[in-house]
This record gives structure tokens, C-alpha cells and sequence, in this order.
């Protein structure tokens, strides 16, 4: 297998596709349940540490590798591992990427779906005088009917699959050069109007201060997975983005951008929620319907609420959008190198994740109640576990890899900064990242 070919048109593009992968319904709508959830500041505390110390050295790690290798997930260690004559094992690693991000697609096709639905309800004005209660209940209707839950996760499906269809140069980058500043520029008016809210004083407090009796294993596990998720780490998406990275593009920039980015994405959006959550004394342990229920609430008691609304769901639209042409290109990067047409490969990894979204879809009605582990549904299952657990679990090898395999040349030579940066770099991955991913995972796992 040679080589690809194909690179991102500029620098510009690269950074905007790293972005869009990071930022999506993991900032959005997961970031603020599970901060609801976890304890608040203590969530929010490890979130950021993990994303410092574990997500960004990890996430130059799994570019490099791409980068370096030039070539699918797969082919890219099998290639790089021949070249530093370790075991060509490794590339199983790209294979439990694809499995990994398959199952989280199914889930975020699903819940993307929602977003459409909503946009369409705001547009329409759906939410307009409507109480607390009978916005709860919609919501709920809307879970419990498999067909229109159905059509908006095709809908999605066949969104993010034609881009993947039409390749990296065609689609994926003039989507991002579009959507992207579009999406700061509506999330910065809605951080904007947060600070008008009466709520937002208590957010503040709830969101910032420091609450560290709330700290337990499983926070602390779930702030990893989080962080992990997050920034599209350890599923090897980010190695297939990787691979047609221009040469000349210094790694470690371009990374922190992306990261400062996601960080500041997911805590404007947390302020903007929270403020709403507390003005109008909802309960922020909601869970995944958190943002679902209680948004539309609070904009539809406001003047022009309904623009507003409007505009965050089709920001989420957009978001959530780039994340799975993210999710999907390692899975379609992988059969295309295997010999397959890119639009045949889209049609068939389309397929099989739209027929696995189809238990999520009812999970929410028929399969509520069929528990796969311990009390965990099939939603519940595969937006706990592979984000939770896969993700970090992946981290570490492609960590591993990168910090003690692949050939150091070559590793120097994808970070692309200076020698210094590099050192501290392989330091950071090999004496930090490393053992306390590893610590955290046994200690929450066992
Ligand atoms: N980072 C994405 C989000 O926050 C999700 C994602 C995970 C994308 C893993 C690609 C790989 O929504």
C-alpha cells in the first residue's frame, strides 16, 4: 500500500479539520451533563487537567503517526512498525480504532438527529408559549417514536457519509472552511447573552469553585474518557487527518490551537447552559436530555427566544456534522486502502453504522428496558464504554507506540517543532501520559 497522495489545501485547513473533529456534541451536549452529573468544578477541574496532560501530548502522538506513516490507521503502523523492526502487531491498534469509532457513531448519528428535529421544532416555532411541562413531555414523545427518531439519524447518515463520499479535498475542507467561523460567531453571541441571565452569577460559582470533596474514582474516570472524547483521541481519527498533513506545518501549534479551542467551546457552552439552568432553577443532574429539555424551556420564555434557539441547534448541526466526518474517514480511509471505491466504502460503512444506530433509536422505546451490562440499555452502553473506556484504552498504545517504538527520526520529524519541544514532548508522553492514563484506568476499572 503507497503512500497517499492527498493533503489538506493549506495550514489553515488542517487546523479547521482538527477543530472540527474535536468539537461537536462532546462539547455541546456531553460536556454539560456529565459536568451536571460528575459534581460540577471537580469534573470541570480534571477535565481540563486530563486535556493538558493527557489529551494533547496523546493527540500529537496519534498525528505524528499519521503523518509519519501517510497512509490509512492501519497501514500507517504496519508501515512504521516494519521500519523500526518491531512487532507488526501494532496495527491491530488502527483496526480497534475503527471498531471503536464505528460504535461511537452510531450512537452520535442518533443524537445528532435530535438536533435536527429541534432545529426544525425552533424554526417553526414549536416551543412558543408552551409550559416547562408540556416542553418536557414533547421531548419525551419524541424519544418514544422510533420513526421519527429514524429519519432524522438517516438524515444525518446520509449527511456525513456524502462528504465522506466525496474525499478530503472535495468535501471535507470546503465544509470546514465554511461551518467552522460560523460556529464560533453564533456560540460567542449566545456566551454573550448568558451574561444577561440572572442565572449566570450562580453558574459561575457552581461551574468554578473548586469542590474537591466531590472527587471519586468514577469522576475521575469519567473526566478522562471526557477528555479523551473531547478532543477525538484514541480512536485513531486524528492519525487518518494526520496522514495528508502538509510537511511543512509545525504539530505542536496547530494542536494547542485546536485544544484552547475545545476548551473554550465547551465552557462557553456550559456557561450558557448553566446560566439558563439556574435562572429558571431546573436541576443540572438532568442527564443526556439536560440541553434537549431544558434550552427550549428557557427560550421559549424569552423575547425572540426562538432565534436563539434556532441558532444553538444549528450550531450543534454544524458541529456535531464535522465530528462524524471525522469518526467515519478512518473506517472509509481503511477500505479504500484495502482496494475499495471511496464512495462504495462510504455507502457500505454508511450502512452498517445506520443499522447498529437503530438500537440506540430504540433504546429510547422497545429496548428501554433490555440491559446488555449491569442496567446499561444499548444507548447507555455505547455512549458510556467506548468513549469512557476504548478511547483511553487506544490512547495509551498509539502513546506507547509513538513514545517508545516508532523510529525516532521519524517521530522527530512529524512533531515538526524544535529538537527541545520534541524532547519534552516524548518526556511528557513517556513519564506522564502514559502511567497515569494507565493508573486511572485500572484504578476506575477495578
Ligand atoms: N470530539 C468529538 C466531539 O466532541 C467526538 C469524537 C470522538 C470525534 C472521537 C472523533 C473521534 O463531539
Amino acid at each position: 500500500m503507497n503512500e497517499t497522495l492527498e493533503r489538506w489545501q493549506s495550514r489553515r485547513a488542517f487546523i479547521l479539520a482538527v477543530t472540527g473533529a474535536a468539537v461537536g456534541l462532546g462539547n455541546i451536549w456531553r460536556f454539560p451533563y456529565m459536568t451536571g452529573e460528575n459534581g460540577g468544578s471537580a469534573f470541570l477541574l480534571l477535565y481540563i487537567v486530563f486535556v493538558l496532560l493527557l489529551g494533547l501530548p496523546m493527540m500529537m502522538a496519534e498525528i505524528m503517526i499519521g503523518r509519519a506513516g501517510r497512509r490509512s490507521p492501519m497501514q500507517a503502523l504496519a508501515y512504521l512498525a516494519a521500519e523500526a523492526s518491531v512487532s507488526p502487531r501494532w496495527r491491530w491498534v488502527g483496526l480497534f480504532g475503527a471498531v471503536t469509532v464505528f460504535f461511537i457513531l452510531s450512537f452520535y448519528s442518533v443524537v445528532s438527529g435530535w438536533s435536527i428535529e429541534y432545529l426544525v421544532d425552533a424554526v417553526n416555532g414549536s416551543f412558543v408559549d408552551r409550559s416547562p411541562q408540556q416542553i418536557g413531555a414533547s421531548f419525551d414523545a419524541f424519544l418514544a417514536d422510533p420513526l421519527r427518531m429514524t429519519f432524522n439519524h438517516t438524515l444525518f447518515m446520509l449527511l456525513t457519509m456524502s462528504v465522506v463520499a466525496a474525499g478530503v479535498a472535495n468535501g471535507l475542507e470546503k465544509l470546514n472552511n465554511v461551518m467552522m467561523p460560523l460556529l464560533y460567531l453564533i456560540l460567542l453571541v449566545l456566551g454573550g447573552y448568558a451574561v444577561t441571565t440572572a442565572g449566570f452569577g450562580e453558574a459561575m460559582r457552581w461551574l468554578f469553585t473548586p469542590n474537591l470533596a466531590a472527587i471519586d474514582w468514577s469522576v475521575v474516570l469519567n473526566a478522562m474518557g471526557h477528555a479523551f472524547f473531547t478532543l477525538a483521541v484514541g480512536a485513531c481519527a486524528l492519525m487518518a487527518y494526520g496522514a495528508y498533513m502538509p510537511d511543512d506545518q509545525s504539530l505542536p501549534r496547530a494542536v494547542f490551537a485546536v485544544a484552547l479551542l475545545d476548551i473554550a467551546v465547551a465552557l462557553l457552552s456550559g456557561i450558557a447552559i448553566f446560566s439558563v439552568v439556574f435562572t429558571h432553577g431546573m436541576d443540572p443532574t438532568e442527564g443526556p436530555g439536560l440541553m434537549f429539555v431544558t434550552l427550549p424551556i428557557a427560550f421559549s420564555e424569552l423575547p425572540g427566544g426562538q432565534v436563539w434557539l434556532g441558532a444553538f441547534f444549528l450550531l450543534l448541526l454544524v458541529a456535531t456534522w464535522t465530528s462524524s466526518i471525522n469518526l467515519a474517514e478512518p473506517m472509509v480511509a481503511m477500505l479504500v486502502a484495502a482496494g475499495w471505491r471511496r464512495g462504495r466504502a462510504a455507502a457500505l460503512v454508511g450502512a452498517l453504522v445506520w443499522g447498529v444506530g437503530l438500537l440506540s433509536v430504540l433504546s429510547f422505546s422497545t429496548l428501554a428496558e433490555v440491559h446488555w451490562i449491569g442496567e446499561m440499555n444499548f444507548f447507555a452502553l455505547v455512549s458510556t464504554i467506548p468513549p469512557d473506556i476504548f478511547l483511553p484504552v487506544g490512547g495509551l498504545l498509539i502513546a506507547i507506540f509513538a513514545a517508545w517504538r516508532m523510529p525516532v527520526e521519524a517521530a522527530a520529524s512529524a512533531f515538526g517543532g524544535s529538537p527541545a519541544g520534541f524532547r519534552l514532548w516524548q518526556i511528557l508522553v513517556r513519564f506522564v501520559s502514559i502511567p497515569l492514563t494507565a493508573v486511572v484506568l485500572l484504578s476506575g476499572l477495578l
